[in-house]
C-alpha cells in the first residue's frame, strides 16, 4: 500500500469528505477516576482552547456490503499502529448505528502542536473524530450526541465540544448535568473569568511513563478515592461560584489546588508514580512569585503530565506574556487561550 494519502485520487475514486476541527481543553476541577462505561467518578469543569486543536479529515465511499477496516494516515502518512483509540471509537460507534459498517473510511488527522510536545492529544483528536463520524451519519447538528461518543472515545474529549467552558458528570441536584455527555457553560460566568489566557510550558517533550488510562485505573482501589471524589464535588461548586462572582482569588486558589491533588492522588496509588519532573516544580515556584512580586493573576495548573499550564485573565495577558517569557525562557511556551469548541469545516452539506 502507498504510504502517504492520495486525497485526489479518493475523490475521483467516489469517496466524499467530511473535515472538523477540534481544540484540546484545559481542566480546573479535574476528571480523575472512572466507573464502567467510561462513566467519570466526579465531575469536572474545563476551559476549551484555541490553538491547540487536531484536525481530522475522513473520506467515506457508501458500499452495498460491510466495507474493508478503515484505513489511518496522521499528517498524511499512513500511521495505523497509532490507530487505536480512533478504531476502537468508529466500532463504538458503528454498533450504535450500523450503516456505518458499509462506509470503507480513510481518515487522516494532524495535530496544531508538535507530536513530541507532550500535549495530550486524544480531547481534540476523538471529539474531531466523533464530530466527523456523526457528520456522515447526519447527526452532528445534535452536540449532546457528538460529546456522548467523544466521551467514549476519551473521557476528558465530551468537554471539548463546548465553549468557553464545559462541565462534565452528573451533579445530584443541578439540571443540566449528566455523567453521558459534557454541557456548556457560559451564560452566569463573570467576563474577567470567561475570557482567560492559557500559557502552556513544555517542561518536558515526549511519552508519559504512565497514561492517563492507566492513571483511571488505580483509582478505583485508592485509599483517598471517597475523599477525592467528595473533595472534587465540593471544589466543583466552589470554583462554579467563584466563576459566577468573578473572584478571582478562589478561582485561582481552587484550580492549584486541584492540579496538586491530582498529582497527589498519582504519588499516592498503588502502585505509585510521579509524573512532575523537578523543573515542574521550578515553574509553580516562579508563578507563584510573578504573582507575588508583580500583582498579576497568574495561578497554575497541571494535566496528567509534567507540563505546566499558566492561567490568567486575558485582560492581564501583555504584562503576563512578557512577564513569563522574562522568567521562564529558555523553556518553550505556547500561548493559548480560551476557544470556540468543535468545528465543521468542510462537508458534503456545505
Ligand atoms: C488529568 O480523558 O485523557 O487530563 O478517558 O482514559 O481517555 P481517558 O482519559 P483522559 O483523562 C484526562 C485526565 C486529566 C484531567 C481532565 O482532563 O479532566
Amino acid at each position: 500500500m502507498n504510504q502517504e494519502i492520495k486525497p485526489q485520487e479518493l475523490l475521483n475514486n467516489g469517496y466524499e469528505l467530511v473535515v472538523a476541527e477540534s481544540p484540546s481543553n484545559i481542566a480546573l476541577v479535574k476528571y480523575w477516576g472512572k466507573l464502567k462505561g467510561q462513566i467519570p467518578m466526579n465531575p469536572s469543569i474545563s476551559y476549551t482552547l484555541d490553538k491547540c486543536k487536531t484536525t481530522f479529515e475522513v473520506y467515506y465511499k457508501k458500499l452495498a456490503t460491510p466495507a474493508e477496516s478503515p484505513i489511518f494516515y496522521f499528517e498524511g502518512l499512513i500511521a495505523n499502529k497509532f490507530a487505536g483509540k480512533t478504531l476502537k471509537l468508529i466500532d463504538t460507534i458503528a454498533s450504535d448505528f450500523k450503516e456505518l459498517r458499509n462506509y470503507h473510511l480513510v481518515l487522516n488527522s494532524r495535530n496544531s502542536f508538535p507530536h513530541s510536545s507532550g500535549i495530550a492529544s486524544s480531547a481534540s483528536s476523538m471529539s474531531a473524530l466523533a464530530f466527523c463520524l456523526m457528520d456522515i451519519l447526519e447527526k452532528s447538528s445534535d452536540t449532546n450526541l457528538v460529546s456522548y461518543y467523544a466521551r467514549l472515545g476519551s473521557g476528558s474529549a465530551c468537554r471539548s465540544v463546548f465553549s468557553p467552558m464545559a462541565s462534565w458528570g452528573k451533579i445530584k441536584n443541578i439540571e443540566n448535568t449528566s455523567d453521558k455527555y459534557a454541557t456548556k457553560i457560559s451564560d452566569k460566568i463573570s467576563t474577567e473569568l470567561r475570557l482567560v489566557g492559557d500559557t502552556i510550558v513544555l517542561v518536558h517533550e515526549g511519552e508519559k511513563a504512565v497514561s492517563s488510562t492507566d492513571g483511571h485505573a488505580l483509582m478505583n482501589s485508592h485509599h483517598f478515592r471517597e475523599n477525592r471524589i467528595k473533595n472534587a464535588h465540593k471544589n466543583y461548586l466552589s470554583l462554579i461560584n467563584a466563576l459566577e462572582l468573578g473572584d478571582i482569588d478562589s478561582w485561582g486558589q481552587i484550580i492549584e489546588s486541584e492540579a496538586l491533588e491530582l498529582h497527589a492522588m498519582m504519588m499516592t496509588s498503588d502502585p505509585a508514580y510521579l509524573l512532575m519532573k523537578p523543573m515542574t516544580l521550578e515553574v509553580i515556584e516562579k508563578v507563584r512569585q510573578i504573582r507575588k512580586e508583580h500583582s498579576v493573576n497568574t495561578f497554575f495548573t497541571l494535566d496528567a503530565g509534567p507540563n505546566v499550564h499558566i492561567l490568567y485573565p486575558l485582560s492581564e495577558k501583555d504584562v503576563v506574556i512578557p512577564l513569563l517569557k522574562k522568567f521562564l525562557s529558555p523553556l518553550k511556551m505556547i500561548h493559548d487561550q480560551v476557544g470556540k469548541g468543535t468545528k465543521l469545516i468542510k462537508s458534503k452539506k456545505c
